[in-house]
């Protein structure tokens, strides 16, 4: 019989939830986004967040499951995100899987939000790559660098050491005063811009952190703040964003030459809402093309936060019985937190 998951996202500002199955096909997904909330602000606000996860959870679920045609009593597990992520928003999602797994008499699995970010390339039932493969998650909360290996365990080889890229492109934006989110503001002005019209820095060319794996964005960031404020009206947007964004890519295609360098590994997964840009994924695509090994990129509507995503990484954990007990708890960082 075929095996299903109810998958629950709630970790920053999306809700959702999604019925997948053992081939990681998805039969129903539900995302409500609060994107127009936290656009006010320019940034997302964990209170706003938390309280709107609140009202729109239990909603979410349910039409995700009726759409899924699949009976609470055919699933073989209820899974969640509990870390990292934004703890009120985390504990919304939680609560209401523990909700249902008791009630149901289903088991509980908890998801590393970072885990489940790799598996959203292998959605709708593709083929997946055999271990150990790289994997780059960038979002608006993380740039990490993963060595993924048997059972889809994955090691955090380097992370930012300051904002994440989405993050980075959020904050230009807002001073920039383009829309929020940022990302696909600036990917859209930055196609019809010269990247070498204003001079800005190379990230981590040099200095001590050379040689890592690690990211940091926060020297790109002030260099075209520092534009931004000097040049007001008169700047060359398209080619300042078109900079900025050249550079952002750079960066991580040197630190995938880098990790690539140290293992055999047999395929690349870029995922995370900066999987979306289109920069990030030409470059992707000439890196693997180069080393003629396959490229996951997640289709762009399963770049952002999902519950199908959620669902299909508790699957390795349902085959090997890593279940979550009653007690599971929830962790803003990327420690985890699996009682
Ligand atoms: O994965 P996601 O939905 O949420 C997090 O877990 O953070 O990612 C959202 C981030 C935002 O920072 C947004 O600006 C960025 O992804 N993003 C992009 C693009 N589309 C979304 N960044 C660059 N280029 C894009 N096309
Ligand atoms: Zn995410």
């Amino acid at each position: 019989m075929t095996r299903y998951i109810l998958g629950i996202e709630s970790s920053c500002d999306d809700t959702s939830a999604a019925v997948v199955d053992e081939h990681f096909r998805v039969l129903a997904v539900r995302t409500v986004s609060q994107t127009n909330l936290h656009a006010l602000f320019g940034g997302v606000i964990p209170e706003i967040a938390a309280r709107n996860h609140i009202a729109w959870i239990f909603p979410t679920i349910d039409k995700a499951l009726s759409e899924s045609g699949v009976a609470p009593t055919d699933l073989s597990a209820v899974a969640v995100t509990n870390y990292p992520g934004l703890l009120g928003s985390l504990l919304v999602g939680v609560g209401a899987a523990k909700g249902l797994a008791i009630g149901w008499g289903k088991p509980l699995i908890a998801v590393n939000h970072l885990e489940a970010h790799i598996h959203s390339p292998f959605l709708g039932g593709r083929e997946r790559p055999k271990p150990p493969y790289l994997a780059l998650v960038v979002s608006g909360g993380h740039t990490t660098l993963m060595a993924v290996g048997e059972g889809s365990a994955a090691s955090v080889l380097a992370e930012t050491m300051d904002d994440a890229a989405g993050e980075a492109y959020d904050k230009i934006a807002k001073i920039a005063k383009l829309s929020y989110p940022g990302g696909p503001a600036i990917d859209k002005i930055a196609q019809t811009g010269d990247p070498s019209r204003y001079d800005l820095p190379h990230l981590m060319r040099s200095g001590r952190y050379k040689d890592t794996l690690a990211f940091s964005f926060s020297g790109i960031k002030s260099a075209v703040k520092r534009i931004l404020e000097e040049e007001g009206d008169t700047v060359a947007l398209a080619d300042l964003m078109a900079g900025f964004q050249s550079r952002i890519v750079e960066l991580i295609e040197r630190r995938l030459t880098a990790a690539w360098e140290q293992k055999a590994y047999t395929a690349l997964v870029v995922a995370g809402g900066v999987a979306a840009n289109s920069a990030v994924r030409k470059m992707a695509q000439e890196f693997t093309g180069k080393r003629r090994v396959p490229l996951y990129l997640p289709e762009l509507t399963y770049c952002q936060d999902n519950g199908a995503m959620v669902a299909a990484a508790a699957f390795p954990k349902l085959d090997r019985g890593d279940l979550a007990s009653l007690d599971l708890d929830v962790t803003a960082t990327s420690r985890p937190q699996t009682k």
